[in-house]
């Protein structure tokens, strides 16, 4: 829950031009960081902050995840993700994330009963993919699919949100399914027969199933890959209030179906600032080819004039090595050592890291390696195409996003979170009759688009961009 005010361990004295002066009180969280409460400046005082992109504000308090950005340090619900990782596997992360502890051995033995019993979806929802293209983008169609299962687990089909019970209930729902579905995604995408799922299989071993068996000969699950893997979801499960886990927050403030707040988490997890830069971080590799072209890659990522940036580097936070890019690095060798293969990508991002991280432009800025530099590299090895990239990071992230929905839905009073704004607009002015306006020139109008003739091109443009029915 929220601190409440009357908690402060002291107070600021805030002196505004008009004369008046404030006493906000200072909070301090379970970590001894400090924290303005900010929370009567309006309406009491009129006042408001600003700080887009949330850059110093903390939009909640969760007891889930916390991140020591100076030191590179990642702790679910006060585990090390170094130890979860290598002594833990999914069950017990998603157990942990979703009710706060590591489960008991009957724990587990119930919870993974249930978690398996989850992984179906309902036949009509497998319709949704013969509706599109062969090409689509797996995140397009998880996008859609996952927005689709709150028709199916509704207040019109006796589901309510409002009991913590259905709330847990759903925090299983919403993961079983979205590994079926990102797998069916895939498949999709690739032109190949949906598998179903299996309860005899852990999380990791079932999505590689029902990725790569085919209906033309048996699927072993390799147990090496099958664990690279749910390590590889382990780390990816959970991170605070990252983009996409506050738009899920955000759209679970107004009591949205919790499937419906996901699928807007899925949406913002597919921008290259956020979860899509692991699919950039290979379209990098791959351009830049050779170690003799560093350099210049380097130089574009400094460049100001360039939109390029060094994809896989940097964050909010971290201002050190991300602690899951140092576990996924060694991932990546004992994984690719074990198929007996080798990728030179692997080689080139090491060499790209030593370059960045000798040069002041990234060391002055603490950019170091996030977690999206080396996944890449691991999910190739594990036979993952790069447009799916995101997609299993969405799966795993998908324990983060239902945890953190079910500790906000579970505070009372839950208040809808809606910011204020800066507004730079016109001042009010008269409106103008269309008749009163003149013809003016098409081109010069603010915000349109030309003439008449370059939008039916636009049409046109648009209608022949879209691939043949
Ligand atoms: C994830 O929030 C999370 O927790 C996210 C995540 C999670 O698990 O949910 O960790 C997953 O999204 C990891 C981040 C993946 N994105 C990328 O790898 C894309 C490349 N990185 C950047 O776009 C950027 O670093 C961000 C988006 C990650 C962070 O952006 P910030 O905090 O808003 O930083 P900024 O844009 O203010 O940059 C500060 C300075 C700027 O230079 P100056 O104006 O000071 O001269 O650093 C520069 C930026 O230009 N900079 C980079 C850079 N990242 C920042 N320059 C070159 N290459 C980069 N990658």
């Amino acid at each position: 829950m929220p601190p409440d005010a009357a908690e402060a361990s002291s107070s600021a004295t805030l002196s505004l031009p008009d004369g008046r002066v404030l006493q906000l009180p200072v909070l301090r969280d379970a970590a001894g960081a400090t924290f303005l409460d900010v929370r009567r400046l309006y309406p009491e005082h009129a006042v408001c902050t600003f700080d887009p992109g949330f850059n110093s504000t903390a939009s909640c308090a969760s007891a889930i995840t916390y991140i020591d950005g100076e030191n590179g340090r990642l702790l679910y619900r006060g585990y090390p993700i170094e130890e979860l990782a290598k002594h833990g596997d999914m069950m017990d992360c998603w157990h942990l994330l979703l009710r706060g502890s590591l489960p008991t051995k009957a724990q587990r033995r119930v919870f993974q009963r249930e978690a398996r019993g989850h992984r179906m979806v309902h036949e009509h929802l497998i319709r949704f993919f013969n509706g599109f293209q062969h090409d689509a983008h797996p995140m397009a169609i998880m996008v859609s699919v996952v927005g689709a299962l709150s028709a199916f687990y509704d207040k019109d089909h006796g589901v309510d949100y409002d009991d913590a019970e259905t709330r847990d209930l759903a925090g299983l729902r919403v993961v079983g399914k979205m590994t079926t579905l990102a797998a069916m995604a895939y498949k999709t995408a690739h032109g190949q027969p949906i598998v179903y799922p299996r309860d005899d299989l852990n999380l990791a071993e079932n999505f590689m199933y029902m990725l790569f068996a085919l209906p033309t000969r048996a699927y072993e699950v390799d147990p090496v890959a099958a664990k690279c893997l749910e390590v590889i979801l382990m780390l990816h499960a959970d991170h605070e209030q990252n983009a996409s886990t506050s738009t899920v927050r955000i759209a679970g403030s107004s009591k949205a179906n919790p499937f419906a707040c996901v699928a807007a988490g899925v949406a913002s997890l597919w921008g290259p600032a956020h979860g899509g830069a692991n699919e950039a971080v290979l379209a990098m590799l791959e351009e830049i080819g050779d170690v003799e072209n560093i350099p210049k890659c380097v130089a574009r990522a400094k460049d100001k004039n360039d939109p390029f940036r060094l994809m896989g580097f940097g964050h909010r936070l971290y201002k050190t090595t991300d602690p899951r890019a140092t576990l996924m690095r060694d991932m990546c060798h004992d994984l690719l050592s074990h198929l007996r293969s080798r990728d030179p990508l692997l080689t080139l991002a090491m060499a790209l890291e030593k370059t960045a991280l000798q040069d002041e432009y990234f060391t002055s800025r603490r950019l170091y390696p996030n977690v999206d530099f080396y996944s890449g590299i691991c999910f190739r090895a594990l036979g993952i195409p790069r447009n799916m990239f995101t997609v299993v990071f969405a799966v795993a992230r998908s324990v983060g996003w239902i945890s953190q929905w079910c500790e906000m839905a579970g505070e009372k009073p839950q208040r809808i979170s809606r910011p204020r704004q800066m507004y730079t607009g016109a001042q009010e002015r008269r409106f103008v009759p269309v008749a009163e306006r003149g013809d003016g020139d098409e081109e010069e109008d603010e915000g349109s688009f030309g003439s008449l003739e370059s939008v039916e091109k636009r049409i046109v443009d648009v209608r022949v961009a879209m691939p043949h029915p």
